[in-house]
């Protein structure tokens, strides 16, 4: 992998090309993670020199992951970390998920979460997803004022369409755009990918190792639990989960021929696609931060690439992410 810094968009903000994704770190993809592990986790993360933490207000009903972060960082320069933050999307009783991207509602969770960071500023912002209720524009200009007052470096948006980007770049101009995109999972390819790279706004990849499935760590008969959220998507669910582990499976030994684990290969593949700027990568122990910081020293080799091609075209066409 090319480990060079990249610079976000137009801004001053540069990042590797692996980034810590926060999510698992608040305890609700799966249960039984705790505020321990969370914190260990973000610091074997920087200490592996993986300083591109990705956050959001709804990480954690109670902004666990912020939490985690910020315990981390009490012994760092907040210098040496580039802090991503989402603002957009909050929970209400029952686990119910709400999007909101009235300006008022924006402006309160970055102060709660810049709070709960211990920082004033983070370095890059995103709106986490459009609300359809409400015209872009002015989640958009909300943003705009946000980094007009210091309280972030750089702006970007996630989970959108091209239109909708176009439409919030004139309001504000992007400097990133957060998409979900791994080896199986390529839709931004057709439409958002080659749109940002047109204009230099950076994309930024989520779901890199496809919550897990991606690791080699799963068995055939594995089951998951209703406090697992994967239970709910096609990609882990009857035939189409046994298809992507044969396809797990064509991976093993190309990676093998390079002396490395299949996330290290599939981590590595994914950071050298054309415009993608950083992959950022979930965990929800220190080992498995230091096992996918390995992928930093990964190269693929052309007879590696050809040989994931093949695998993935045997593969065929995954399912919708959606979950069911
Ligand atoms: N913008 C958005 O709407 C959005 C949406 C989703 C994610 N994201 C961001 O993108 C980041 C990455 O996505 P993600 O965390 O959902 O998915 P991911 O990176 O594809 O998968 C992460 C999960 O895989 C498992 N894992 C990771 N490394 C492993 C290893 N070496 N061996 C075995 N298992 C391993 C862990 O789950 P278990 O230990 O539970 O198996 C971990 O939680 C998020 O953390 C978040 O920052 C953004």
């Amino acid at each position: 992998m090319n480990q060079t810094a990249r610079r976000l968009g137009n801004s001053a903000v540069h990042v590797g090309p692996l980034g810590l994704g926060c999510w698992p770190l608040a305890g609700m993809t799966r249960g039984g993670i705790t505020a321990a592990d969370a914190q260990a986790t973000v610091a074997a993360a920087i200490a592996a020199g993986i300083t591109h933490l990705d956050t959001a207000y709804c990480y954690g009903e109670a902004g666990e992951s912020e939490a985690a972060i910020a315990a981390a960082l009490s012994t760092h320069r907040r210098a040496d970390v580039v802090l991503a933050g989402k603002c957009g999307i909050h929970w209400e009783p029952g686990r119910k998920q709400v999007v909101d991207g009235r300006p008022e509602r924006l402006r309160r969770e970055v102060d709660e979460s810049l709070r709960r960071l211990g920082t004033d500023h983070v370095d890059l912002l995103y709106l986490h997803a459009p609300d359809p209720r409400i015209p872009i524009e002015e989640s958009a200009g909300a943003l705009a004022s946000l980094r007009a007052e210091g309280k972030t470096l750089a702006v970007g948006a996630s989970n959108i369409s091209v239109d909708l980007l176009r439409r919030f770049a004139a309001v504000c101009p992007l400097d990133a755009c957060q998409m979900h995109y791994n080896i199986l999972q390529r839709e931004i390819e057709a439409d958002v990918l080659p749109w940002c790279r047109a204009r230099g706004v950076s994309v930024v990849a989520y779901w890199p190792l496809m919550k897990g499935l991606l690791t080699d760590t799963m068995a055939r008969d594995r089951v998951f639990p209703a406090t697992d959220s994967r239970h709910k998507y096609p990609m882990f669910q009857g035939d189409e989960f046994q298809r992507n582990l044969d396809f797990v499976e064509a991976l093993r030994p190309i990676a093998h021929r390079l002396g490395r684990r299949v996330p290290e290969i599939v981590l590595a593949w994914t950071a050298e696609q054309d415009g993608i700027t950083s992959v950022l990568v979930g965990a929800t122990n220190p080992d498995q931060i230091r096992e996918n910081a390995g992928s930093l020293t990964c190269q693929l080799d052309d007879e590696a690439r050809r040989a994931i091609a093949r695998a993935v075209a045997a593969r065929g066409t995954v399912a919708s992410r959606k979950p069911v």
